[in-house]
């Protein structure tokens, strides 16, 4: 080849390459730690979809679900290292990074209705909590919806009394501890990819989760009973590290968000719907009683777990739960 024509081969190659590596995606590490047939699990699959179709393949997004990348307590630390990009971890689960005041999400009964959890999570209150993770290097980007809990163990929990002495799994949350306590039970903080094990060797006896959680992870093979009690919330804040958010070419930051956007729409609209399914599938397997607490009962409940609320105020801040409870009223819950 003469000289000439090597020369320009080599220039070609430099400029493809060159254009390769102005063309190579940026990548967004998702991890969470539930399947992907759940409502968080597929609204990040669909968050995926929308981002990479809106940003023309310039970004790729790599979904790692059920805990296959990182748990529970190594998820946060790894997004604040960067070593992930985006999370989508329970509002319970920011105690330890040391924002307590998302535990008032945990707090039982503190949304009546999911009418008071949206005005919330989408209004000033939701706001100003992800103002307080931007000093740990973390952007709150929206809150996805997984709906109310119910407890389960392997022995029927209809009454208060029924929770005595039982080691029952939490999330790490110190309103979840103080509400198994208040209940006479025994709290233990376990990843949630230990849940189904620990079940089942009897390391804990019982849990509380929303139905899509409990049976994704076959949990109803493992629990006997089941108590449809919707004692408490369970959704999630989808977080991204700051400095990788901060760092994007504006038009591409512009172009995820409208995926965000659209992909917490998804989230909140399938949420109830699936849970409700799962809750159909738990029963169809006939392995675990399903109960619903009768009137008498709930009023029990409430009654023993309602003071969790002020006992907590200190924790969580009077002026959070006192701003919830009266976005509650003005939409005329008692
Ligand atoms: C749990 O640990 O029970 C939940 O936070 C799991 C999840 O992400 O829904």
């Amino acid at each position: 080849m003469k000289l000439t024509s090597l020369i320009m081969a080599v220039c070609a190659a430099g400029a493809l390459s060159g254009n390769a590596l102005a063309q190579a995606p940026i990548v967004i590490k998702f991890s969470h730690v539930v399947t992907s047939d759940t409502p968080k699990g597929k609204a990040a699959e669909r968050f995926k979809e929308l981002a990479e179709k809106a940003t023309h393949g310039r970004v790729k997004v790599e979904v790692y679900a059920n805990s296959t990348l990182y748990k529970d307590k190594e998820e946060l630390e790894a997004l604040q290292l960067g070593a992930v990009q985006m999370l989508a971890p329970s509002l319970a689960k920011f105690g330890p990074l040391g924002v307590k005041e998302f535990e008032v999400f945990d707090l039982p009964y503190i949304f009546p209705t999911k009418e008071v959890l949206y005005r919330v999570t989408e209004g000033p209150i939701g706001k100003n909590l992800f103002a307080k993770l931007e000093s740990k290097n973390i952007i709150g980007l929206a809150y996805w919806d997984n709906g109310f809990k119910v407890m389960s163990a392997n022995k029927p929990l209809h009454a208060v009394a029924d929770f005595k002495g039982l080691k029952m799994r939490i999330q790490s949350s110190k309103v979840l501890d103080a509400q198994m306590r208040a209940l006479g039970a025994n709290p233990q903080v376990l990843a949630f990819s230990d849940v189904y094990q620990a079940l089942q060797t009897g390391v804990v006896d019982g849990t509380e989760n929303p139905p899509s959680n409990l049976y994704t992870q076959r949990m109803n093979e493992v629990q006997k009973y089941l108590t449809v009690s919707n004692h408490g919330y369970l959704g999630y804040a989808v977080i991204v590290n700051k400095k990788f958010w901060t760092g994007l070419p504006a038009d591409i930051r512009t172009q995820l968000e409208g995926a965000m956007k659209e992909s917490t729409r998804y989230a909140n609209a399938i949420a109830q719907q699936e849970n409700d399914a799962a809750l159909e599938k738990v029963k169809a397997t006939g392995k675990t009683t399903v109960y619903v607490l009768n009137d008498k009962e709930k009023a029990e409940w409430r009654k023993t777990l309602l003071p969790v609320q002020k006992a907590m105020e200190g924790r969580i801040g009077k002026d959070v739960i006192d701003a919830i409870n009266k976005e509650s009223a003005a939409l005329g819950n008692k």
